[in-house]
């Protein structure tokens, strides 16, 4: 069926709803199983690609083949060799940058703005993991014992990591995944998200292009509970580095168990925004509006509690709502566009199923609420402020996941600092003042009574600069 379409930008010449094999051993293969998924753009639905689609069989596969990759060809490269190919890989990212972010757009929906932005970061990364090839190092110890003993420490690499990533960043979080792997002389299996494994695959042929050897870089793309599951539990994986939800965090922990592996967790969170009465409003709404609405608010460290001191409250809450109503909601490849959709159907209903909740809840809607009327397909969700909610309903205690604001009233800094600490979340925080004496104090306090769901937590500390 022919559609109008406002935005003719849809070809991309790895997103052509060609079939995509999985990288193992440095060749692409289908699935064990022959079986496949399909790779849609949430803007659109139009369809990018079919998907090899791995399970228990294809991971035990890449294993082996990471397994003896560490053990052969990798483990004879010398440091300035893997900073090398490291280097060469940044540059085939480079040189490709734009194709890259502008497959993570067509997979994942956030804004061509916001994708291309990464560029300077995503190469940064490459290339500090490359400097880092030549820069981990061991230590000598002394030591009391009789006779002449040197004691010394060499760092060695872990061996074969599991790479698990969520769809929010897929190029950047597989960069951040594969390039401390190869600086370290590890092999590793990149387990993209299902909803948006394009960028992975892409990441796969360049790094094969920079001269990786076979079965260093493998990329099986599948869903969780079957590809990601059997590479949190086999027993030949020797480390798992993920980021996701909590909930996928916990069962891949008790995964990990069997074969004690070590587990990197970088979850997600339920942060506050303080605003105090002093803070400079112009500089504080557009600040926690996009701590917010950015990337549609599928971001871990996502300001979706603010706490607002009752003397600006109203003020502060309407100023917000009208700084969502007027981001530009849209396709991501309008370079226009401020907010894109969410990522898939499934995270569709997870969302409008929060928003009938804060409603029925009993939070006042400010702003938003709805799917956008100018829209008629794609998954998307209007900017949304909620307020006068109460802190511990469930829209302010479980991560949404979406452009949805909690507005809950606070005065003083020993109540926002008690109501903001009261979430199982620790993840990052803001305060708005322009008293610096208070930002350090506030955040600070924020930070230690924070439950830790991460192990390290991030202070983002958002200072108005003090009046003259
Ligand atoms: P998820 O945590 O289930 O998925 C992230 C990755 O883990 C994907 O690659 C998935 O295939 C894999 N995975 C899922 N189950 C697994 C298992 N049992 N063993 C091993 N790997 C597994 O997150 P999902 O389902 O995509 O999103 C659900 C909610 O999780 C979101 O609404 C959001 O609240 C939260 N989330 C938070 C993220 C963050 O960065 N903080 C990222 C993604 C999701
Ligand atoms: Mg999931």
């Amino acid at each position: 069926m022919a559609q109008a379409q406002a935005i003719p930008l849809t070809r991309h010449a790895f997103a052509d709803g060609s079939f995509k094999k999985m990288l193992i051993d440095g060749k692409w293969v289908a699935a064990a199983s022959g079986k496949h998924f399909e790779s849609r753009n949430p803007a659109t639905g139009e369809l990018l690609a079919t998907v090899a689609e791995g399970d228990a069989e294809d991971i035990n596969r890449a294993v082996t083949a990471a397994r003896k990759a560490f053990e052969g060809p990798w483990s004879k490269f010398k440091p300035f060799e893997r900073q090398l190919v490291l280097l060469k890989l940044a540059d085939l990212v480079e040189r490709h940058f734009d194709e890259l972010s502008s497959l993570d757009t067509l997979d994942m929906g956030a804004p061509i703005s916001r994708t291309r932005g990464t560029r300077q970061r995503v190469l940064g990364m490459l290339r500090w993991y490359a400097g880092q090839a030549t820069s981990i190092h061991g230590e000598t110890i002394p030591n009391s014992l009789p006779g002449e003993i040197f004691s010394y420490t060499l760092k060695e690499p872990v061996g074969v990591v599991g790479a698990i990533i969520p769809w929010n960043g897929p190029l950047g979080a597989s960069i951040w995944k594969v390039g401390p792997a190869l600086a370290t002389g590890c092999t590793v299996i990149l387990k993209p998200a299902e909803e948006a494994p394009l960028a992975s695959l892409r990441l796969g042929e360049l790094a094969l292009e920079a001269g990786v050897p076979p079965g260093v870089v493998n990329v099986v793309p599948g869903y969780g509970e079957t590809a990601g599951a059997a590479l949190a539990a086999h027993p030949g994986v020797d480390k798992v580095a993920f980021t996701g939800s909590h909930l996928t965090g916990q069962s891949i922990v008790k995964a990990s168990a069997g074969n004690l592996k070590r587990v990197s967790l970088e979850l997600g969170g339920k942060s506050p925004d303080i605003v105090f009465a002093d803070a400079d409003m112009d500089a504080a709404v557009p600040g926690a509006a996009m701590a917010v609405f950015a990337n549609s608010g599928q971001i871990c460290s996502a300001g979706t509690r603010m706490f607002v001191e009752q003397k600006v409250y109203d003020e502060f809450t309407d100023r917000v709502a009208a700084f969502g109503k007027g981001l530009r909601v849209g396709n991501g490849l309008d370079p226009e566009t401020q907010i894109g959709p969410l990522v898939s159907e499934q995270q569709l209903e997870r969302v409008t199923g929060y928003l009938s909740l804060g409603k029925q809840e009993g939070a006042r809607l400010a702003g938003g609420g709805g799917r956008p009327a100018h829209l008629n397909r794609g998954y998307f969700i209007e900017p949304t402020v909620f307020a006068n909610v109460d802190n511990r309903s469930t829209i302010a205690q479980e991560e949404i996941f979406g452009p949805v604001l909690s507005v809950i009233p606070a005065d003083g800094e020993e109540a926002a600092i008690q109501i903001a600490n009261d979430t199982v979340y620790g993840l990052n925080n803001s305060v708005f003042t322009n008293d610096i004496d208070r930002a350090y104090r506030t955040a600070r306090r924020l930070l230690r009574a924070s439950f830790l769901y991460l192990p390290a937590v991030l202070a983002l500390l958002l200072l108005n600069p003090l009046p003259a």
